[in-house]
């Protein structure tokens, strides 16, 4: 039976990526994008390769967007295979230095509102679909700013670069994944988190290493894992990262 992915994010950037590699296995991938234009014009790139790919509606700050996301998937195709948490902000503006005295509540909340919130109730409000799946697989994309072990190693390139709003959303959405792959630990549900690396996008910039394809290979890998596969894990291209 064909499996069905939704990847949030997913009108450009590692999102986009993550969709098309998904679609290439043969995989129906719902495209979550908040604009719909955008969302749209993604979907046509990718049908024009004769991807099997839908466009939806999702914010996933908006609580109705979710819910109705929800009543598409559950209606539509009743299980959820692969939920990949893509989308993300980074507010902080600078991404060198450490701006913990000066990040204003307002950067916090609003970075936390999708980040951090935003995912976990996109994620709860999915988990009855995705129990449904034979094997499902819930993928957070998140971020080696959010690890307490390279913010602690001095001799890590990451050391110098302290946006505490990312930084922290990105912490909590480790703190996720650990508890719901605990949660889960009794079902056939596998949840994990990659770092994409640093990628060339507009929260990577255009300096950084990695094209978006190359990005969303951790994350694609992840999705794919049989039932022998990790749960609960933080790591990229296969390599375990610190917490
Ligand atoms: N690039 C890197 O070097 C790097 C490194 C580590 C981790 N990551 C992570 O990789 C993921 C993808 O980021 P990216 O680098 O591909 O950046 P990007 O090109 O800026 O893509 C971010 C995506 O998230 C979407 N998004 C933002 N807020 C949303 C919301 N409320 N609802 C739905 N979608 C929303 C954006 O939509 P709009 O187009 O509408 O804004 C966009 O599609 C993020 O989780 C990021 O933290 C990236």
């Amino acid at each position: 039976m064909t499996k069905i992915a939704l990847v949030t994010g997913a009108n450009k950037g590692i999102g986009f990526e993550t969709a098309k590699q998904l679609a290439q296995q043969n995989i129906k991938v719902l495209l979550g994008a908040r604009n719909e234009t955008e969302g749209k014009k993604a979907e046509g790139i990718l049908r024009d390769l004769s991807l099997d790919v839908t466009y939806i509606k999702l914010d996933i700050s908006d609580s109705t967007d979710i819910e109705n996301v929800k009543n598409y998937i559950e209606g539509e195709h009743g299980a959820l295979d692969i939920l990949i948490n893509n989308a993300a902000v980074f507010l902080d503006g600078e991404w060198f230095g450490n701006n913990t005295e000066t990040v204003t509540l307002k950067t916090l909340r609003d970075t936390f509102d999708i980040n951090y919130f935003g995912t976990v109730e996109l994620t709860q409000a999915l988990l009855p679909a995705i129990r449904k799946s034979d094997a499902g697989r819930i993928v957070n994309v998140s971020s080696v700013s959010g690890s307490f072990g390279v913010h602690l190693d001095e001799t890590h390139w990451l050391y110098a670069l302290k946006p505490y709003a990312y930084s922290a959303s990105k912490t909590a959405l480790n703190q996720f994944t650990v508890f719901l792959a605990n949660a889960l630990s009794d079902s056939k549900i596998k949840v994990n988190a990659v770092n994409p690396g640093w990628v060339q996008t507009s929260i990577g910039s255009d300096q950084a290493p990695l094209t978006p394809a190359e990005g969303a290979k951790s994350g694609v890998e992840m999705a794919l894992i049989d039932e022998n596969g990790p749960t609960g894990t933080f790591s990229q291209s296969g390599e375990i990262l610190p917490w």
